[in-house]
């Protein structure tokens, strides 16, 4: 075999997208870009890596691009074939504005596209999304062939990707899924940041974080609900807020006003609080300041906290960006005394070493260049400044703040960084930390247990009235009596459109149980049948009842041993392709990333048809009520309450398998009598 029969063996390849060469593209001034990736690649890596990226490369350009992407792998840490960019910003259009065979096709070109608008990704020229490292795939030239299968696909085919790779269009049946991607998944024993590093450096593997290699990404919003419930129920737990009450003149503080960090802002001041954020990135205060996320702007930490008291003693809600390190901040309060309600953090701890965290002492400009220039000693002032982080946390809840990780794997980071008394089992992390992450304490009982998630949905139209036509329809599904989870979510949905929460595509966050999202998808399809609406994109976030294993966020609430399993999110991924889902993705990392998590996602795009119908009613329960039944099984409360009720009434014949409890004292009797 020669390039030349390879080249005649493929209709779908570059030089029949690009006549010529495109011109490299010039770099908007402003936007974002990534620091340098890691990997530690040796001379025959580096070999192996340009090899890898130029086989989507017709042979006459591999002189032209060689040298290119060997640059590329220097300067980057990664091949992302920048040529191939398209030139400006990249939006998501309305639906019929794209070529390709089949509906699906068309809206999960849409998608793409909206996780790399210069609005909505976090280093759009890195194909990044969010959360530091999550990418849609690895570089331009999968960009390009992704979309060209995406037009080409027809409705008895399934595009199969692997790490963001194109693996290829092949045969299946109509009811399908049309595409079937997984990304990162490591072999046990590779699982670990060196070999991933390595991986994505040679270009075969890709991070996906949750929805960015997951092409279901809708901004902040998709954040915004599920932090504005966490701090509500905090307030109510912690701090004796009564049900129907909210933060009013209470304090948060945290850090980060980054692509999902963002939300806390906006969230505080929906729960009616008062929120000081730290971020160190001048950049993204100023994008939070002009979205009207953010609504004031602190430079020290007097003026943050002088700022926050006024607004308390008067009840008032307010967010305030403070431009400085979380660690300077906290360690003022410290030393001045004063109080904090709710604490947290939200910077990128996943990947705390390659610019996730900023550490105390180096401004943001001086983190990039010594990430960049000298990793070793970048690190060590990551650990230092952890560890002084958590010194000043330690003390603000001896003195009565509620302190809860809020799933960037903040508590894991200090640990590694040598604090290893914030284990439960001092030197073992396994059994979890001495402060409580969300999931444990407010998200997994009152939330997940019960098979609430983030239920999302995408109007394919990019019509704002077709957004406002869902509101409503969503909100008359909701009966606000029913629980006090359903109360807020109605009032989440009435306020939706008031709040201003979208940014890039018409999309909504609405957290539903699984009776609540057939419910709703099912009305929605009907508007679409009917003509009222146009198509819609469903999903959710991977953050979710059954989609994501977990044990230091998702699952941290599993108490029976199987936290260290993932059994239930590889089973939710092929249980949804089997019932049909769009779009069907499964990941390693994502969150609280690699080797610590897997986490799968759907899409579902609403024709109008019956077919649909059919869909919604047996995949989404299924995408529910796996993780319901697997949290019943591992004996919480109020998810054996869900499943029994759901056993009971028995609708489709399913049936649940469902724990008997032992009693504490017969096991210690039995246990003592044996000696
Ligand atoms: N709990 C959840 O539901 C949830 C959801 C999404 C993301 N996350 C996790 O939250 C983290 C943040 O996600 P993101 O998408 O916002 O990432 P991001 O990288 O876009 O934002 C993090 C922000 O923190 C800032 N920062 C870093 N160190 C700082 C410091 N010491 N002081 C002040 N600011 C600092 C950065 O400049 C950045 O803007 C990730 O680890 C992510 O996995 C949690």
């Amino acid at each position: 075999m020669n390039n030349k029969i390879i080249s005649e063996s493929m209709d779908i390849k570059l030089d029949s997208l690009f006549n010529n060469l495109p011109e490299y593209p010039e770099f908007v001034k402003d936007i974002r870009r990534a620091p340098k990736r890691e990997a530690d690649l040796s001379k025959e890596d580096i070999k192996l890596a340009l090899k890898n990226a130029l086989r989507y490369i017709p042979e006459k350009w591999h002189e032209k691009l060689a040298p290119e992407f060997l640059k590329e792998l220097k300067e980057r840490g990664r091949i992302y074939g920048y040529r191939f960019r398209p030139q400006g910003n990249i939006k998501a259009k309305s639906i019929d504005k794209y070529d390709g065979k089949t509906l699906e096709g068309k809206a999960l070109q849409l998608m793409i596209d909206n996780n790399l608008d210069f609005d909505v990704a976090l280093y759009p020229y890195e194909l990044t999304t969010y959360g530091e490292t999550g990418q849609v795939c690895q570089n331009w030239m999968q960009y390009w062939i992704i979309k060209e299968y995406l037009k080409r696909m027809n409705k008895k085919q399934t595009l199969a990707l692997y790490s963001g790779h194109p693996v290829g269009l092949f045969e299946s049946h109509e009811e399908a899924p049309m595409v079937i991607l997984t990304n990162g998944l490591m072999i046990g024993m590779f699982d670990d940041m060196k070999h991933f590093n390595k991986a994505a450096a040679l270009g075969v593997a890709n991070y996906g974080q949750m929805t960015a290699g997951g092409w279901m990404y809708i901004g902040p919003q998709g954040i915004v609900h599920g932090t504005y419930m966490t701090l509500l129920n905090a307030g109510r737990l912690k701090l004796g807020i009564p049900q129907e009450g909210d933060l009013s003149g209470k304090l948060f503080v945290s850090s980060g006003l980054g692509g999902m960090s963002g939300a806390q802002a906006k969230a505080v001041e929906i729960a009616k609080g008062v929120g000081i954020i730290a971020e160190v990135d001048y950049s993204r205060i100023e994008t939070r300041h002009e979205q009207g996320w953010l609504n004031e702007i602190a430079r020290s930490e007097e003026e943050a906290f002088e700022m926050a008291s006024k607004h308390i003693n008067k009840g008032e809600p307010v967010s305030i960006g403070y431009y400085g390190n979380i660690v300077d901040l906290l360690e003022y309060a410290v030393k001045n005394d004063k109080n904090i309600d709710l604490l947290s953090d939200q910077t990128s701890c996943h990947a705390v070493y390659d610019g996730g965290y900023c550490p105390q002492g180096l401004t943001f400009d001086e983190r990039t260049e010594m990430l960049q220039n000298n990793k070793k000693k970048f690190k060590k002032h990551v650990d230092k400044s952890l560890k002084t982080h958590y010194k000043h946390v330690k003390k603000l809840v001896e003195n009565g703040t509620y302190f809860f990780d809020y799933g960037n794997s903040f508590m894991k980071a200090v640990y590694d960084a040598g604090v290893t008394e914030i284990a439960k089992n001092e030197g073992n992390p396994d059994n979890g930390f001495i402060f409580p992450s969300y999931v444990e304490d407010i998200m997994g009982p009152q939330i997940f247990d019960y098979g609430y998630g983030p239920f999302r949905w995408v109007c394919l139209s990019g019509e704002k009235e077709d957004l406002l036509k869902t509101d409503r329809a969503a909100a008359e599904c909701i009966d606000p009596d029913r629980r006090y989870q359903d109360r807020d979510n109605y009032i989440w949905i009435k306020e939706a459109d008031e709040n201003d929460l979208v940014v890039g595509s018409q999309a909504r966050i609405l957290y539903q149980d699984a009776e609540g999202r057939i419910e709703i998808a099912l009305k929605f399809n009907e508007m679409v049948r009917n003509g009222d609406i146009g198509p819609v994109m469903l999903g959710r976030d991977h953050h979710d009842t059954g989609g994501t294993d977990s044990p230091f966020r998702e699952t941290a609430n599993i108490k029976d041993g199987s936290n260290i399993m993932a059994d239930m999110s590889v089973n939710n991924f092929a249980g949804d392709a089997a019932r049909g889902m769009t779009l069907c993705t499964l990941h390693n990392g994502g969150g609280v990333g690699i080797s610590k998590v897997s986490n799968g996602g759907f899409g579902l795009v609403l024709d109008g048809s019956k077919r649909v119908d059919n869909i919604i009613k047996r995949a989404l329960s299924w995408d529910v009520l796996n993780g319901v039944a697997r949290r019943a099984w591992a004996r919480n409360q109020n998810s054996i309450e869900t499943i029994a009720k759901h056993n009971k009434n028995n609708e489709n014949d399913d049936h649940i398998t469902i724990p008997f409890i032992a009693d504490d004292d017969l096991i210690d009797k039995t246990i003592e009598e044996s000696r």
